[in-house]
């Protein structure tokens, strides 16, 4: 099984190493080798910090998609284009495709759902939201059969590490993000964090996956943590609080139906609260359905490692579906549910 490398940063080179290093183990589980066969960059370079051949880095990402020998693309460029048309491209040629591409899901996650459709290949997205924790599958799989009412959830890291050391230590807000870059948990652009439109993108998926709906950034309420000061993080703990960055999505039951509300913005979390306790650049997502009841999913949400552990678990399963032939459940599910009527809180 050839597999394409799009970008090669923080995420990237991580999911190059690993795809290297355990290549034998990585081999049994899916039941064929995943030979990497290409390595898009944007700048050349990168081949010094990985021990592999200089041939296999390309600053041609197009060439490397039209690859007709390509099985499988892993796209971690982020942002919109060139990754949108290189996906489409890749679905169009017969490849299976991984993205963690939360901006990308949350605006045009329509046109690429419907593409990976029609060529009849998986599009998986577990790295998209929340990092390492799996929460993708268990809303398009396990709880499938179940009506989800709400997800609430903190879901990007880097406000997590900003309002944490803000809180614990007194930070100054411009001192820890510096520190969650170099830490690798925020975005090229770390106004897509501080703002909220990365938390944002991540309550539009989980929205679309929890309410089988479509919901778009653009459906999302968004306020970010940039004017949240050192005084409204002391005055909410002299209040029993700590503030935090929430997404929260829910479904509203009414007389003319359901609709859907999606929003981000600071919260006053109660210190007895689980969410209180999401420390650093951790996240938690909270599924309240009525049937399960209420489930806490909780672990590492950015930086390289634990989010090349969901790319590379999204791999196994792509690959051990190509070699069967088979592709979705849940993208295919996913294409032809019902929209919903976006609502605002
Ligand atoms: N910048 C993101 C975060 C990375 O801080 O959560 C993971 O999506």
């Amino acid at each position: 099984m050839r597999v394409a490398l799009l970008g090669c940063g923080v995420v990237g080179s991580e999911v190059a190493r690993l795809l290297t290093r355990d290549a034998s183990e990585l081999a049994r589980r899916v039941g064929a080798p995943l030979e990497l066969a290409g390595i898009a960059v944007r700048r050349p370079g990168r081949e010094r910090d990985l021990d592999l051949p200089a041939e296999l880095f390309t600053t041609d990402a197009h060439a490397l998609v039209a690859r007709e020998d390509i099985d499988l693309v892993i796209e971690v460029i982020g942002g919109i284009e060139p990754a949108r048309e290189l996906i489409v491209t890749a679905l169009e040629n017969g490849a299976s495709v991984v993205t963690a591409n939360k901006a990308l899901l949350a605006e045009d996650g329509g046109e690429l759902f419907a593409a990976a459709a029609k060529a009849e290949r998986d599009l998986a997205f577990e790295a998209a939201v929340a990092g390492a924790i799996p929460i993708v599958r268990p809303l398009v799989e396990s709880l499938a059969g179940d009506t989800v009412h709400r997800v609430l959830g903190i879901v990007n890291g880097t406000t997590n590490f900003i309002l944490d050391a803000m809180t614990t230590h007194g930070s100054g807000f411009e001192e820890v993000l510096e520190e969650a870059q170099r830490l690798g948990y925020a975005e090229a652009d770390p106004t897509a964090d501080i703002e909220g439109f990365d938390a944002a993108s991540k309550a539009a998926i989980l929205a679309s996956l929890a309410f089988h709906s479509r919901v778009t950034i653009g459906d999302v309420h968004r306020e970010g943590i940039v004017e949240v000061t050192a005084a409204d993080v002391r005055s909410a703990a002299e209040m029993g609080c700590v503030v935090k960055l929430l997404a929260i999505c829910e479904r509203i039951d009414g007389p003319d139906g359901a609709a859907v509300s999606a929003r981000v913005h600071p919260a006053m979390i109660p210190l007895d609260h689980p969410l209180a306790s999401v420390r650093g650049a951790f996240n938690a997502v909270f599924v309240e359905s009525e049937s399960a009841g209420q489930l806490m999913f909780y672990g590492p949400g950015a930086g390289g490692a634990p989010t090349a552990s969901a790319v590379l678990g999204d791999v196994v399963s792509v690959a051990r579906n190509r070699l069967k032939g088979v592709w979705g459940p849940g993208e295919s599910t996913h294409a032809q549910l019902e929209v919903l009527e976006i609502g605002r809180a």
